[in-house]
């Protein structure tokens, strides 16, 4: 098999860290072009920081309450964290903080983030429930760049699903979370990997 050359990206978290672990078990495969060399979290009580150490890796909380106002000396102790760790690459999975310029400008092209909407439809909060209200038959998952602007950046990838009758945010999340578990590791590849083959499912989904 071959061993791709590694390339030392870091993850950051809010919650319970699903696309992470899709992420972890994406770097598991030899010929996979990542491997993970730092897990932050602003919640220290994040069930994925959790799971991130039961797989081995390295881990910091770092709580943004001590910080009070100064979003930008909490970003700080991030930056210094992820160079301490060598990170050349982060990913953004479920981290529920806004950043201001100073980090989205010191990783300008080298941080990606995963939305559950087909943005640009649907940034921000609540992306389902907001979906169902639309009536859209399409909704989906993205992954951007991560640019100053909240939910904004250039599309990396998407996936989309269909809406069903009789969906709920609840039935209409998990449809999309399975998606993004296959999305993110794709889309940071190709990130990693800008010259391989463009993956494409042959089928156009249709709705009516
Ligand atoms: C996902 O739906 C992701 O798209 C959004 O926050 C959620 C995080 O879930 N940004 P998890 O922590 O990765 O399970």
């Amino acid at each position: 098999m071959t061993v791709t050359k590694k390339r030392p990206i870091g993850i950051l978290i809010s919650g319970r860290g699903s696309n992470m672990g899709a992420l972890i078990a994406a770097c598991a495969a030899a010929d996979y072009p990542a491997r993970i060399a730092m897990v932050i979290s602003n919640n220290p009580d994040a069930p994925g920081l959790e799971s991130a150490r039961a797989a081995g890796l390295a881990t910091k909380a770092i709580d943004h309450r001590p910080f009070g106002r100064d979003r930008a000396a909490h970003e700080r102790a991030i930056d210094a964290t992820l160079r301490d760790a060598g990170v050349e690459v982060v990913c953004l999975a479920g981290y529920m903080r806004l950043l201001t310029p100073f980090l989205t400008q010191a990783w300008a092209g080298r941080m990606l983030n995963i939305h559950p909407s087909l943005l640009p439809s649907f940034p921000g909060l609540h992306t389902h429930e907001r979906a169902l209200h639309a009536g859209v038959r399409l909704h989906g998952c993205t992954v951007h760049m991560v640019t100053e602007a909240m939910d904004e950046g250039p599309i990396i990838g998407q996936a989309a699903v269909p809406v069903l009758h009789g969906d709920t945010p609840d039935t209409l999340a998990a449809r999309i979370l399975t998606q993004e578990h296959l999305l993110y590791p794709a889309a940071l590849r190709r990130v990693l990997m800008p010259d391989t083959q463009p993956q494409a499912t042959a089928d156009a989904l249709l709705c009516v």
